[in-house]
């Protein structure tokens, strides 16, 4: 089942034609699509380094996979006009998607596991991060699968969002849902701090003067992007300026242009110095102090340090990225795109074929720019020349 192509969804096929949504439509398409995506990101699983692979959080994993490939697959011969395997396939889609709430925690463990027994090489630390990019984007597109077809067909309407399809908002008030993940960050520093940065909001809808800045978008993903943005923002600005008890506001400028809806957040917490940048998007850096969950009944400013790298994925998921540039001694600016059309937002998949395995097989190349500090020293007399 790994070998046939992915079925990369623009963001109105996930709505499955929206006004007639149809639960065997549905359940044709997820029982032949599910399969491929849950095999080809096992196919990656199994190329871990054994070390990794045999510990007991990614076996764990593991056999979620595997269970949730088998009832998919127990599906296979139905007919499409039998209703009783038509909702039996709904309630194995709701099963499935609780089954792989913890998968991103477990997976940490895991990688801590590893580096508590084995330490890390760059080598490693390499494939690890170039294989948690794809598993945890991965995982985000089956969820957007699973969730659509158990919040369309679940049984249950959502009485707060009556507009939304599934979990698209094709009209999605993007300085509304900011402004939420501003206040929720906000009730974090407040508890932890006792104080926090004010918000200054400015947008700009170029495209349509005047007009509300909205987007075909899931609310979800861009709540998840601005609030860990807002956490890091806060953190920093409050440890930076602790002296002073001056707090400066995080500023926030939203642009809608022909082709992107541009976030930015400038905060004036000290900011990174550029060589450390690539690192806060690490997953085996930043695993490196263990998440304080006993000891904070709130939940933490900061934790596993997963922050950057999922909302990161977040963006990317519909073909927007976000980047973070940063003034040294200053502040940071964390920007985040996402594409203003909705012809635009197509699913971003990864995809297992042989330059994705070469990825896990060749290694230990070197590397072809020069180490500064490498530099032998009685090359100075070479430099005078
Ligand atoms: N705006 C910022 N200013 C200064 N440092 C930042 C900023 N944003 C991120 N960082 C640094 O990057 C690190 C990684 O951020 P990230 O959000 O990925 O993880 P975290 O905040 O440590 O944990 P969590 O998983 O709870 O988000 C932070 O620990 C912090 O040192
Ligand atoms: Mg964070």
């Amino acid at each position: 089942h790994s070998t046939p192509s992915f079925l990369a969804c623009h963001i109105f096929t996930l709505v499955l034609g929206s006004e007639n949504a149809c639960e065997k439509t549905s359940f044709m398409f997820l029982r032949q699509e599910l399969p491929v995506r849950l095999a080809n990101i096992m196919k990656e699983i199994s190329l871990l380094p054994d070390n990794l692979l045999r510990t007991p959080s990614v076996q764990l994993v593991q056999s979620w996979y595997v269970q949730s490939l088998q009832e998919i697959l127990d599906f296979k011969d139905k007919s499409s006009e039998d209703s009783g395997a038509i909702h039996s396939f709904t309630d194995t889609v709701i099963k499935i998607r609780n089954r792989h709430n913890d998968v991103i925690p477990t997976m940490a463990q895991g990688v801590i596991e590893y580096k508590e027994s084995f330490g890390i090489d760059p080598v490693t630390s390499q494939n690890v991060q170039y294989f948690l990019d794809r598993f945890y984007m991965s995982r985000i597109s089956i969820r957007m699968l699973l969730n659509q077809h158990s919040l369309l067909f679940g049984g249950k309407i959502n009485p707060a969002h009556p507009k939304h399809i599934g979990s698209i908002d094709p009209s999605c008030n993007v300085v509304e849902v900011i402004r939420d993940g501003y206040e929720s960050a906000k009730r974090l520093c407040d508890l932890y701090y006792m104080s926090s940065p004010e918000l200054i909001l400015e947008e700009l809808n170029a495209k349509s003067p005047g007009q509300p800045m909205q987007v075909v978008y899931v609310p979800s993903h861009l709540y998840h992007m601005v609030f860990e943005l807002f956490k890091n923002a806060m953190r920093a600005t409050m440890e930076h300026n602790a002296d002073r008890c001056i707090y400066p506001p995080i500023h926030v400028h939203i642009t809608l242009g022909n082709e992107d809806l541009t976030v930015k957040m400038s905060d004036r917490g000290g900011g990174v110095p550029m060589r450390k940048i690539d690192r806060l998007f690490n997953y085996m850096y930043s695993t490196a102090p263990r998440p304080r969950v006993e000891t904070s009944q709130a939940t933490p400013l900061a934790g596993f340090g997963y922050g950057l790298p999922i909302s990161r994925l977040y963006a990317q998921y519909f073909q927007g990225d976000l980047k973070l540039y940063s003034l040294e001694g200053y502040g940071t600016d964390a920007v985040i795109y996402i594409k203003a059309l909705s012809t635009d937002s197509i699913e971003r998949l990864p995809v297992y074929n042989k330059a994705a395995w070469k990825h896990y097989k060749a290694n230990h190349e070197a590397d072809d720019w020069c180490v500064p500090s490498s530099e032998p020293k009685d090359m100075t007399t070479f430099r005078s020349i």
